[in-house]
């Protein structure tokens, strides 16, 4: 999705705005552009190009120098990827620059209104209708003129906006989308993901919605879009500059599933308290009166955090004894759900952006919800949003694809379960068991990626599949759901998951030698019943690859997965399946950490 990126102070700005913008590639783009100006300049110098951030480096002059500027890479809503299309946006008389990322939902009305007016439009873009109301303001300061536009916007924006006769400032503003800003030494940046500026500076600021900003060289001022003055102090970025390199990786997919015991480690880190056989959530604000009154938990996110919430629902339900269930945010949003004062909601994020979990979350607050966040990017939307809440601590996560955050994920699900199953009614030899088998995991993990050239050899069968079908019972239908999905999303292969216990209900009619199954089999109590389904799936001369604790007879190859806890084994037993994803992708020639026509965070509807 959009990415912005801002600075002011003494350096050459056009480097170091191209440098922020190739660290927001990630995010998913289809064109981008830089605009600069400088103290001395009577103008802006603009440069814009769809494609990627070197086609854009490609077009910049010699001579485009400056110490201030305002870069952006597009995610087409409103109007195709092109040039014209590509933020920033100048008004007629070229002096007011506005990257915006966000909807205007109002765009088409304002600009009917501002072309009856006689404005001439030169994109197809929403945000082109910002500029022209900003330049259209008389009033006398840029941070009123900006004021005064956005009183006519209806929809979710972060801005950054540049004018030719204020040049020692840029002024931001924020409303559903990320806007921080980067304090430096006699210098200031703007960004909305802290990726652009880390590098930089590690002390930021996080803009509130319905906040603005003024930054010069040398200072900032916060307010909100009324004009009344804020205070917002700077906090510290955990994550380093480093953290967003690839690390000796040839992609940062294959990086991040590697980084995915330490990543263990650091969620559980600090949190495990064997005295009581329970865990401290700092966060989480829930008393145990309050926790005991919990009658219901509903688990709300997207994707693979969706998934991650399905495999949390099955922890709750086993080790606390209360009813939970995950749900789509994006389906939730939509249904006007009945909220219930005795449920805990809890809305999963790694970005803690995406704008469905969002929405929803908003609603449930606004339905007078307690809400609960699980979210990776610390300062997010959606932590702020949340009432409390639970960072997952895996480290920044670059590849579009969900790997180590969906791991952690479930390892802060198992933490959140067996700590309101230990005010219920968990025993402390449970309490115990589920301990030691946490501390296992980062171990089992090595144990398990050791494995990599075993399934890359099976890759090389996998890539020349259609289709796949990935079938799991119970524990393992969230693994099969989520390894599905990551193979469709990385390596463009179709694939379905089912529950194996409906095989028989439909999907058998699908198996033939060409449709690869991969079965989720944990040693459980289900197994002899998961063996079964595979016996179905040979008998009709299906392939079956297993992934299991130990060697199954009617597979034709089968990963053995280290045994941990009942309860903790779908944390394990996806691993190896991000693997396989990810070596049938290569296999494939995808473009692993950009899969096509996808974003890493989805900040609008
Ligand atoms: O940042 P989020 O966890 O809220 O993102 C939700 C989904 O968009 C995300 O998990 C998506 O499904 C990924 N591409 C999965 O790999």
């Amino acid at each position: 999705m959009c990415g912005i990126v801002g600075y002011i102070g003494k350096r050459d700005v056009a480097p170091l705005l191209l440098e922020g913008l190739q660290r927001l590639e990630y995010r998913g783009y289809d064109s981008a552009g830089v605009v600069i100006t400088s103290p001395k300049a009577t103008g802006l110098k603009m440069v814009k190009a769809k494609g990627r951030v070197r086609d854009l480096e490609a077009r910049v002059p010699k001579r485009f120098t400056g110490t201030t500027g305002i870069a952006h890479t597009r995610w087409a809503t409103h109007g195709a990827p092109s040039d014209e299309n590509a933020h920033p946006h100048l008004d007629a008389d070229n002096k007011v620059a506005v990257v915006h990322n966000g909807i205007i939902d109002n765009a088409s009305e304002l600009r009917a209104k501002l072309i009856a007016d006689g404005v001439e439009f030169l994109s197809e873009t929403d945000t082109e209708v910002l500029t022209h109301l900003i330049a259209r303001s008389d009033a006398e300061k840029l941070e009123d003129r900006v004021r005064e536009a956005l009183r006519h916007i209806e929809g979710t924006y972060g801005i950054a906006v540049l004018h030719a006769d204020f040049n020692d400032r840029i002024v931001v503003a924020r409303n559903g989308s990320p806007v921080v800003l980067g304090i430096g030494e006699k210098e200031m940046f703007v960004a909305s993901d802290v990726a652009a500026l880390v590098s930089h500076t590690r002390q930021v600021v996080t803009l509130d919605d319905g906040e603005m900003a003024t930054i010069k060289a040398d200072d900032y001022r916060t307010y909100t879009t009324e004009g009344s003055r804020t205070t917002a102090s700077p906090t510290t970025v955990e994550w380093e500059a480093e953290s967003y390199d690839m690390g000796g990786h040839d992609t940062y997919m294959h990086k991040e599933i590697f980084e995915q015991a330490d990543a263990v480690d650091r969620v559980l880190r600090g949190r495990i308290d064997d005295r009581f056989s329970t865990v401290h959530l700092g966060g989480l604000n829930l008393d145990a009166h309050d926790a005991r009154k919990v009658r219901r938990v509903k688990i709300l996110g997207c994707g693979t955090s969706y998934h991650a919430g399905m495999i949390g629902a099955q922890m709750i339900e086993e080790l606390a004894r209360i009813p939970a269930d995950a749900e789509p945010a994006s389906e939730f949003r939509y249904r006007n759900a009945v909220v219930d004062p005795d449920t805990l909601y809890v809305a999963v994020s790694q970005s803690g952006e995406t704008y469905d979990v969002l929405a929803a979350v908003q609603e449930l607050k606004r339905k007078g919800a307690r809400v609960f966040g699980i979210v990776n990017v610390v300062g997010s939307a959606i932590a702020r949003e949340a009432d409390a809440g639970v960072y997952v601590h895996a480290g920044p996560e670059v590849c579009v694809v969900s790997t180590k955050c969906f791991t952690n994920t479930t390892v802060a699900f198992a933490l959140l379960a067996l700590h309101l199953g230990r005010i219920r009614d968990l025993s402390v030899s449970d309490g115990k068991r589920i301990i030691a088998g946490l501390r296992q995991l980062p171990a089992q993990i090595e144990q398990m990626l050791e494995r990599e050239d075993e399934i890359k050899k099976l890759a090389q069968e996998f890539a020349e599949a259609k289709s796949m079908l990935f079938i799991g019972r119970v524990r393992g239908y969230p693994v099969a759901r989520e390894a599905s999905l990551k193979l469709k999303e990385v390596s463009y292969i179709h694939a379905e998951a089912y529950p194996a216990s409906e095989l028989k209900h439909g999907p058998l009619a699908l198996i033939e030698p060409a449709l690869p199954t991969v079965a989720i089999v944990p040693d459980d109590d289900l197994l002899e019943k998961n063996r079964a389904a595979l016996e179905e799936i040979k008998a009709r001369s299906g392939k079956i690859l297993a992934v299991a604790h130990q060697e199954q007879e009617k597979a034709d190859h089968t990963i053995v997965v280290p045994k941990n806890e009942n309860e903790l084994d779908p944390i394990l037993m996806g691993i190896p399946l991000q693997l396989l994803a990810y070596h049938t992708a290569l296999a494939l020639g995808r473009d692993i950490d950009k899969p096509r026509n996808l974003a890493k965070s989805v900040t609008v509807e």
